[in-house]
């Protein structure tokens, strides 16, 4: 038995330590708000973060992960930069078919939290794993920024 805390919840899951993070949440705990692209860590589709950093949940081995280690999902992020992201991008209306969207949003959220005022090469170097087949690149750029502002006002 394994325990890792997601979302401020400690969780018990009867898995393999090499099962990656990705299955555990979406298989085991039926959180299915992080989703599978490519499983090879090149999409961001499955980002959560771990101690606040951002994190291919399709790379971790769940057995790496200690029972303290704090797990962050899309359905339990919250704080300053998570409202400010969320309102920026339905201000924007940055999502298109929404597949990557989850993964994007950790990313920002992780870039948010640590600097309110990113420049152009700062959000390239946070989003660049983050891969989205319906191109919304645009929008999401103008999304950190338009949710930066608001973090700042
Ligand atoms: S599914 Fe993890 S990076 Fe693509
Ligand atoms: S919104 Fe469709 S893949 Fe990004």
């Amino acid at each position: 038995m394994i325990t890792i805390t997601v979302n401020g919840e400690k969780r018990q899951v009867d898995v393999p330590d090499d099962m990656p993070l990705l299955w555990v949440l979406r298989d085991e705990l039926n959180m299915t708000g992080t989703k599978f692209g490519c499983g090879i860590a090149q999409c961001g589709a499955c980002t959560v973060h771990v101690d606040g950093a951002p994190a291919r949940a399709c790379q971790t081995p769940v057995g790496s992960l200690g029972a303290d280690a704090k797990i962050t999902t899309i359905e339990g992020v919250q704080g300053k930069a998570a409202k400010a992201v969320q309102a920026a991008w339905q201000k924007l209306d940055v999502v298109q078919c929404g597949y990557c969207q989850s993964g994007q949003i950790m990313s920002a959220v992780a870039l948010l939290t640590d600097n309110q005022n990113p420049s152009d090469d700062d959000i390239d170097a946070a989003m660049d794993g983050n891969v989205c087949r319906c191109a919304t690149y645009i929008r999401i750029r103008a999304a950190i920024k338009d949710a930066a502002q608001t973090m700042r006002a």
